[in-house]
């Protein structure tokens, strides 16, 4: 589920909102499932994978991921980024282009106290996508973080939130013969242009 914070009341943002509320109506599972894209400057490539959007705070879309991970550097390098949904349920795609940074300290420190002890041991313990021995290695290092845990550990440096501004949305909408509705919104001058695409 995405946590609404403080909605927007821009048309992309109502839009968003009256789409996402269709399809949890319709059962949609893994709602706050988004695809980010990113740039990888040093192999000029780009990468996606998915991540889970827990809340959405006026315009900031936000997520939480280890900062040195391969896309926590990529943001760094080149922080514009690509993200995309699909919810099924309602043949809905989401397209969007944002620039991207980490949120604060203390939201991210929010966060991880509401999160179980177990997440934040994982979080804590693992260099995420780096090479490892065996899937027992990864096991004995979360095993070890969670014993010496307290209520008093901290969040460490290395892990917390990005929170991505959309400027651009494209809402895809499956219609019967390929009629497809593709409904654009672009920011320009402080102000969402909104164009219709053809199918
Ligand atoms: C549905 C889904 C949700 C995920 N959510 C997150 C997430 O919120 N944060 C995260 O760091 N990784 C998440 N992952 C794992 C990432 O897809 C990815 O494997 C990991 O972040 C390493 O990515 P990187 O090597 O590009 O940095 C999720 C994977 C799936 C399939």
């Amino acid at each position: 589920m995405i946590n609404f914070l403080n909605p927007s009341l821009e048309k992309p943002y109502i839009l968003f909102q009256s789409l996402y509320q269709k399809a949890l109506d319709h059962g949609q599972k893994g709602v706050e499932a988004i695809s980010v894209s990113s740039f990888n400057k040093g192999a000029n490539e780009v990468e996606a994978r998915y991540v889970n959007l827990k809340y959405i705070d006026v315009n900031e879309w936000i997520f939480f991921s280890n900062y040195n991970s391969p896309k926590g550097q990529q943001f760094e390098s080149h922080n514009q980024v690509s993200v995309l949904i699909y919810w099924e349920s309602i043949n809905t795609q989401i397209r969007m282009k944002a620039k991207i940074s980490k949120t604060s300290s203390e939201f991210s420190d929010k966060h991880f106290q509401g999160r179980t002890k177990e997440k934040n041991a994982l979080a804590i313990s693992s260099n995420q996508s780096q090479v490892i021995g065996s899937f027992d290695e990864v096991t004995k290092n979360f095993n070890e973080t969670l014993e010496v845990m307290t209520s008093e550990t901290h969040r460490p440096d290395f892990w917390g939130g990005y929170s991505f501004i959309p400027y651009y949305f494209e809402f895809w909408q499956g219609h019967e013969n390929r009629l497809n509705k593709r409904h654009v919104f672009k920011l320009q001058d402080d102000q969402w242009k909104e164009q219709l695409l053809q199918p």
